[in-house]
């Protein structure tokens, strides 16, 4: 289908799901402000078209962070949800649907699509041997295993590669391997898995990825995976997992790259069942004519053209029409750092700049291709100042003023120079054309050219000279009319990439900016006062959001010169932690109730707390001090929300403060008298 055809499509659109474990940032916003100015394109061409989206809300680094934060991971991706979907709406992302993939819908599909590949004998199991975490009794994903480097011995490697030699290897060959869970040593494990078949599809994919619609890096990078073999891709994992059960397992889930795709379908599903006017099926069926396209980062396109056509294909579901993949965003010509504060948060930015910039700049940047995109925090600021606010809105913001004063806000009743209204109009199907294929850079390009053609017209005509003589009043009102139809044709064409900037000008010029109407002049018309619509970038906002987002490490003060029997002599303060971690602990008089001897334990003895009506079971390692009745009936300080650990003698559901050195020199805490059980340590 070209750009140029006026057939009504049907276009459904996604976004890649960002993970719930964390807040969106600059290099994520690149994707979804792509996508938006392409779903912002169809939909002002008047296509049906769709754009849905969800948290990624599964796997072990969801589990392990929620517990860490001693919530439940329910909790913790309904708060980021939150926070992600108030990121996307005032970036101005516009999804019609944005979900979770830990919703209903994403279950029934899951299963559904796992019962059919399964049905047609593309799920087999194998035992594999993995390593496993004794203390935490979980199996360990490579990331969470760390060690020494099996070739060049560095220490503190990660679990599949080495930053220092740049080897590649299993987690099970590193040298004295450990759990960054629990700092235990990992043994190995062995557990049955379960697996998609996917070489049984190669010849489905060959021909998908020859189907022309790929990006040629895409298609490149499938022709070497096809050249080394596809292997069969292991779709399960053990408790504990966040995540949804495998049907007929009840200790076996998901991996989250098996339901993370079909969160897309999920959140049409949730579209659809809130809007019946739209067609599940239409969309879904296998031989649907609708069309699919899925803009992703150039990390994760082995998932989206290889796996997840596979499983359509498997589940007699339809396939995408496409997969767009782009590169990553650097910031200042380098991989984004939080000790340079180019780390920048979606929210960070908000706080300092406009959105518009932003999607201005990557808009101006964006091409069809994979490259990483470069923002340089200089030229960001100065392309948006001389482009957007120098020549766009200069046009505006030079004529608005004697239509408004002269002529009551009344254009003149004829455009008195076609020619140029022309030139300005025979270049809409070029620009269509531009962001129908993703070329947004070029678009700009273009529309700035013709920017620059507006200003030269209005420099050239000098309505500011003409206004000083009563007889050429006329001339003033066509000439600052045909300025402002210029601009109405620039920001139409700009709609897409700057929506919030299109209505104010929609405000400010009294209609719709639809794309048909740049065929339509504005004549004999009334227009209303023009306000400043954008503000120049101003680089103290830049540099004060760089600031905000450093990370708030105090270089190290000059150590204190201690007494050598100083408690902190022996025993150094730890890193410094936020604020926000401090308040997280919560802190309450505690009465204990009960302290017994634990069999077994040399060290532990088993407090029962009382919170003023609530108690916990808590086994606290301070025996060498005290004797259970020694402290029976005291009052002590406990951390409350501390996640319960499950210890060999049974759960323990806190913790209690004590200091000193150890052995008999340990002293719990005691709250003065007056203290209350469950009382607030502030
Ligand atoms: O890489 C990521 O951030 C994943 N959360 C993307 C998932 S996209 C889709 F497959 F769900
Ligand atoms: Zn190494």
């Amino acid at each position: 289908m070209t750009a140029t055809s006026s057939a009504k499509r049907q276009i459904l659109v996604t976004s890649a799901l960002p993970y719930a474990n964390g807040p969106i940032h600059l290099g994520h916003m690149l994707e979804y402000i792509q996508t938006d100015i392409w779903v912002r394109f169809q939909k002002l061409r008047g296509h049906e078209c769709h754009y849905v989206c969800a948290d990624d809300a599964h796997g072990t680094p969801i589990m392990l962070k929620a517990q860490q934060l001693g919530i439940t991971p329910e909790e913790m991706i309904a708060q980021v949800n939150i926070d992600h979907q108030s990121d996307f709406k005032d970036f101005g992302v516009k999804f019609d649907n944005f979900h979770s993939t830990h919703s209903d819908e994403n279950r029934e599909l899951s299963e559904m699509i796992y019962n059919r590949l399964n049905d047609k004998g593309y799920i087999s199991t194998k035992t594999i041997e993995q390593l496993f975490d004794p203390e935490k009794e979980m199996f360990l994903p490579d990331r969470f295993v760390t060690g020494d480097c099996p070739t060049c011995k560095s220490p503190d490697q990660n679990g599949d590669n080495c930053d220092n030699c740049g080897a590649t290897y299993s987690p099970v060959d590193l040298i004295n391997p450990r759990s960054v869970v629990s700092g235990a040593t990992p043994v190995l494990k062995e557990s049955e898995h379960y697996f998609f078949e996917l070489p049984k599809f190669e010849a489905m994919l060959k021909e998908w990825t020859r189907s022309g619609s790929l990006q040629e890096e895409m298609a490149n990078k499938l022709a070497e995976w096809f050249e080394d073999g596809l292997r069969n891709w292991d779709i399960s994992r053990d408790a504990p997992y966040f995540g949804f059960n495998i049907p007929g397992t009840t200790d076996k889930f998901f991996y989250v790259w098996l339901d993370a795709p079909i969160g897309y379908i999920g959140s049409f599903k949730n579209l659809c069942d809130k809007n019946p006017e739209i067609d599940f099926d239409t969309f879904w069926k296998k031989d649907s004519t609708a069309e699919l396209y899925h803009f992703i980062g150039k990390d994760i396109i082995y998932f989206h053209s290889l796996f997840w056509p596979a499983m359509l294909e498997g589940a007699d579901l339809r396939k995408p029409t496409s997969v767009y993949a782009h590169g990553f965003v650097t910031v200042n010509g380098a991989k984004m750092s939080k000790s340079k504060g180019t780390f920048i948060k979606a929210r960070t930015y908000l706080e300092h700049l406009n959105p518009e910039y932003l999607r201005y700049y990557y808009g101006a940047k964006l091409t069809s291709r994979i490259d990483d995109l470069d923002l340089n925090l200089e030229d960001f600021a100065q392309r948006v100042n001389s482009d957007m606010v120098g020549k766009v809105i200069n046009i505006a913001s030079r004529c608005a003023g004697f239509i408004t004063k002269k002529f009551d806000g009344k254009l003149a009743p004829t455009i008195s120079e076609q020619a140029l209204m022309d030139e300005f109009i025979s270049v809409q199907d070029e620009i269509a054309d531009c962001y129908e294929k993703r070329e947004f850079s070029k678009a700009v390009r273009q529309i700035m050219a013709l920017a620059d053609k507006a200003n030269q017209y209005i420099a050239d005509k000098e309505p500011w000279q003409l206004v000083k003589d009563e007889s050429k009043l006329d001339e003033v009102q066509n000439v600052c009319s045909v300025g402002i139809n210029l601009f109405k044709v620039l920001i139409t064409y700009l709609k897409p990439i700057v929506p919030s900037l299109a209505e104010q000008v929609e405000a400010f010029l009294n209609i719709e900016l639809t794309w048909d109407s740049v065929n339509h002049p504005l004549t004999d018309h009334s227009i209303n006062k023009f306000k400043a619509m954008m503000q120049r970038v101003d680089m103290k906002q830049v540099e004060a959001m760089i600031e905000d987002s450093k990370d708030n490490l105090q270089p190290a003060a000059a150590a204190p010169v201690l007494d050598p029997n100083s408690p902190l002599a022996k025993d150094p303060i730890s890193p410094e932690i936020s604020f926000e971690d401090f308040a997280k602990i919560d802190l309450r008089v505690a009465r204990i109730a009960k302290a017994d001897h634990v069999k077994g334990a040399n060290k532990l003895l088993r407090l029962e707390l009382d919170l003023g009506g609530q108690n916990f079971q808590v086994f606290a390692g301070i025996k060498s001090a005290y004797q259970p009745e020694d402290i029976e009936g005291k009052l002590t300080v406990m951390v409350a929300n501390l996640a319960p650990r499950k210890m060999r003698f049974g759960m323990s559901e806190g913790m209690v403060l004590a200091a000193g050195p150890g052995g008999e020199e340990l002293w719990i805490l005691n709250p003065d008298d007056g203290a209350q059980p469950g009382m607030r340590i502030k």
